[in-house]
């Protein structure tokens, strides 16, 4: 059933007194005019967005031409939605086409008047929308308004859906009404700075400096700071920091900067050129130069005109542009104080076991010998390590102890150390693993003396191996005696005490 207002319209469409075959050559002639509007206006930059304007006129004057075929003389059955649909196209492609002759064309081309898209996007969309909704309404008696309203679980799910799109809308409509910004201005928004393109429904596009053009929805518009370089005021400030050098006077440097600025055409003569000195730094003063100018587009070419005439200006005034400067004191490296201090010759010409090597044999051995530092609890060498160096101690206290890396439960301290004491010498001289951990008492300093150096010392003064292997054959039998009293086992390296001089000499060939 067709509603009674617009009952007449369909009543007189179908009762008008035409013959069908007069009516089916009206709608063809106007279908072939508006191809014809369409085709000549296509070239044209406004005809480009008629285009779906008229196209939509064709299809809703084709849907006539089929609706008027209605053998009953009026629209009913089928033909009923053929009806709608030519009704709801006509009235929307000339909505369409009037919206954009009316804003685009008149308002925006001819009068200049800054028309906000969204809001021409939103009216037009609402247009459509009621047309849509009248043409049910009253062509097929179909009532969404109620079914709308009341659908809660559509509303909710639409709303969930489109939560995001919806703030990016709700937040765009509220940047039209504030007006922050506008095509063409300078804006920094949040860490984007750029030109501004287009604001949108849903978002906001920039093109920065090296013509990236960055998208931001906006949402992130509403929550972000934004500047506006442009508008209401097109000067910008501008703010540059450089140094001169110490010897220049800061009145010769700001007259210069000023006469640099002054000749620079980019900047503006009001507000006033300002210089000021900041600050002292390492290299130099430092000043800070602040000028307006009112071509935001040119501000990194007019920064760097600045620049390079300042430096052509400094130079002409003989004003230094310093380069950072240091104080550089030069030492060799002098002994810390406490453990290192005292001289390493001196340290072994003190040990008994040297005293016969006379002069120039203690300095070979003075100059080879490294001192190395140990801390408490350290070990200086570890029981079945091999090794072939041998140690004098020079300061603190050292223990000799068994067992102590091979995981028994009761290491056994065989001997404490004392200075000008050596150790190291059985590894060295019988050339077997150490026989014992070495551990530092406190702080420690002690002498290392290399195998090679040990032999050149061997054979300058062979008799020295005497008492060393002396002594070591005694510490040896001293192992021996506390691995059997104790529940230390036999060590891997079983050193035989008698032997111990003859294997050195065969070690050492002497
Ligand atoms: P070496 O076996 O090379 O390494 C461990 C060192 O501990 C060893 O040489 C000796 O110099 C020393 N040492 C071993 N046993 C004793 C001991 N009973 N008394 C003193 N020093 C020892």
């Amino acid at each position: 059933m067709i509603s009674p207002s617009l009952q007449h319209l369909a009543e007189w469409y179908a009762g008008l007194d035409l013959e069908p075959a007069v009516r089916e050559a009206l709608f063809v002639g106007a279908i072939l005019v508006t191809l014809t509007i369409r085709s000549f206006v296509r070239r044209t930059r406004i005809g480009t967005r008629l285009d779906s304007a008229l196209t939509l006129l064709v299809f809703g004057l084709a849907a006539g031409a089929i609706a008027a075929l209605d053998p009953n003389g009026h629209v009913s059955g089928p033909f009923l939605y053929v009806y709608a649909f030519f009704v709801a196209a006509i009235a929307i492609g000339s909505a369409r086409a009037l919206l954009v002759l009316f804003v685009d064309f008149h308002l925006r081309e001819r009068r200049g008047a800054a028309v906000s898209r969204i809001f021409r996007d939103v009216g037009s969309v609402l247009i459509y929308f009621l047309i849509i909704l009248a043409v049910l309404r009253f062509t097929l008696d179909l009532n969404l308004t109620s079914l709308i309203a009341t659908s809660a679980v559509l509303t909710a799910i639409i709303g969930l859906a489109l939560q995001d799109v919806l703030s990016s809308v709700v937040s765009g409509i509220v940047i039209e009404v504030e007006d922050p910004f506008g095509p063409g201005d300078w804006v920094r928004i949040g860490s984007y700075e750029g030109k501004v393109i287009e604001t949108g429904w849903r978002t906001t596009r920039i093109r920065t400096r090296v013509a990236e053009v960055v998208t931001l929805p906006n949402t992130y518009l509403a929550r972000e700071p934004v500047v506006n370089y442009s508008r209401p005021d097109p000067r910008f400030g501008e703010t540059l920091r450089l140094e001169a050098a110490y010897e220049a006077p800061p009145d010769l440097v700001r007259q210069t900067i000023l006469e640099v600025l002054d000749a620079e055409a980019a900047v503006l003569k009001t507000p006033v050129p300002e210089v000021r000195t900041e600050q002292f730094n390492a290299s130099g003063i430092q000043y800070v130069l602040r000028f307006w100018i009112d071509n935001f587009d040119d501000r990194e070419r007019i920064h760097s005109r600045v620049m390079a005439s300042t430096w052509y200006a400094f130079r002409r005034a003989g004003v230094r542009i310093p380069f950072p400067a240091r104080d550089v004191f030069v030492y060799s490296e002098a002994p810390a104080a406490g453990m290192e201090s005292g001289n390493v010759r001196a340290a072994v010409a003190r040990i008994s076991l040297c005293a016969a090597l006379g002069d120039e044999n203690l300095d070979k051995l003075a100059a080879r010998a490294t001192r190395k530092l140990f801390g408490d609890g350290e070990s200086i060498v570890r029981e079945g390590e091999s090794g072939e160096s041998f140690f004098i101690l020079e300061q603190g206290k050292a223990a000799v102890i068994l067992g102590a890396d091979r995981g028994e439960r009761t290491p056994m301290i065989v001997a404490e150390l004392e200075p000008g004491d050596y150790f190291g010498e059985m590894s060295l001289l019988a050339g077997e693993p150490r026989s014992a951990t070495v551990t530092a008492r406190g702080a420690v300093a002690v002498l290392e003396i290399g195998h090679e150096v040990f032999h050149e010392m061997v054979s300058a003064d062979p008799k020295i191996l005497e008492p060393i292997s002396r002594v070591a054959a005694a510490r040896l039998a001293q192992q021996h005696q506390v691995r059997e009293t104790t529940a230390l086992g036999v060590a891997p390296q079983e050193v035989d005490a008698s032997g111990v001089l003859r294997r050195i000499r065969d070690w050492f060939g002497v």
